[in-house]
């Protein structure tokens, strides 16, 4: 993505990668796993309890985790894939709390402990698809979107939801910046929100969610690329008219609203036919909806896929 490289971060906000490699301890998910969390104490990086596998999970072997946990994009702690994992440690996630408001009957401010609490955690693995080409599997853990959109009773006008990630100056040296109009700002089609693909992920590998990959709770769309997938989500407000989001309004012409993973449609600067898993030494071919096509299809039957990408 098209970011200039922050130059003005003191050496004493990076955390060496000898103290993260210590944090970072493996934890597989204990299939039923009698350990439960008391989810008020949780931190990045703490076993979460035992989640059940998904249907929608794909058999693909999943990425290695230091590649899901080191290999990222948060720009607001920087640009470069490896700058999250040094600094994205200071993000402070407790407490935290994600309003829901706009177009819905019952407005509310949720603790993230009464969101862990909406509905059992499953294990999803997904493929997730980064409109710069390259991709990963990733045993994301949460549960469907819709369970937490459901709480407030969106109105029957609501057709958009904006999402917004979270800003804290004092710990993500990039919002100090203009590198992109802050708060990070995705969106989605109310019945892209509502799918039960559309997942709110709340840790990985079987651990509350690392800060790096958008702690305590973030999107992940599967079949859109992985710029729709805000991080560290703050505010979801309903509305009646498509949001402006983030990329799009830095460069349209290059990122579009829908941002469906799509390989006939390239991008202005990267075709995107091929995608290079991480790990891989060889390119694959990119799937339509990444794969998913099957279950989205439908959402986007009769519309031009190339006029809105
Ligand atoms: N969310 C916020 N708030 N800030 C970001 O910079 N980057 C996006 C998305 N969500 C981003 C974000 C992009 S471009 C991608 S590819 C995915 O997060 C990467 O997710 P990962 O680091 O967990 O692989």
């Amino acid at each position: 993505m098209l970011i200039q490289r922050p130059h003005d971060v003191p050496p004493s906000e990076i955390t060496p990668k000898s103290v993260f490699a210590e944090r970072r301890q493996f934890l597989r998910l204990a299939a039923g796993g009698a350990l439960v969390l008391a989810l008020s104490d949780a931190h990045a990086g703490d076993r979460l309890p035992a989640a059940a596998a998904s249907p929608y999970s794909t058999p693909e072997e999943p990425t290695p985790y230091r590649h899901v946990t080191g290999y990222n994009n948060f720009v607001e702690f920087g640009s470069g894939k490896d700058i999250p994992a040094e600094r994205a440690h200071r993000l402070r996630t407790s407490p935290w709390s994600v309003t829901l408001d706009g177009l819905v009957h019952k407005p509310r401010m949720l603790a993230i402990e009464d969101i862990l609490k909406l509905a059992p955690l499953e294990e999803r693995v997904y493929r997730l698809r980064c409109v710069e080409g390259w991709s990963m599997v990733v045993p994301w853990v949460g549960f469907s979107l819709s369970t937490l959109l459901k709480q407030v009773e969106p109105l029957g006008s609501a057709r958009y939801v904006a999402l917004e990630s979270v800003v804290q100056p004092d710990t993500q040296p990039g919002v100090r910046l203009p590198l992109l109009d802050w708060p990070y700002t995705e969106g989605l089609r109310l019945d892209e929100a509502m799918h039960p693909l559309t997942l709110a992920a709340v840790g990985l590998y079987g651990e509350v969610m690392p800060k790096q990959n958008g702690a305590p709770v973030r999107l992940v769309v599967p079949w859109k690329y992985g710029f729709k997938s805000a991080k560290s989500i703050v505010r979801i407000r309903f509305t009646d008219k498509e949001p402006l989001t983030t990329w799009n309004k830095l460069q349209p012409d290059e990122y579009g609203f829908y941002a469906n993973v799509n390989p006939e449609v390239s991008h202005p600067r990267w075709s995107q036919a091929r995608e290079r898993r991480i790990g891989d030494f060889l390119k694959r071919p990119t799937q339509l909806f990444n794969g998913y096509a099957e279950q989205v299809g439908p959402l986007y039957a009769g519309m031009d896929l190339r006029k809105f990408y």
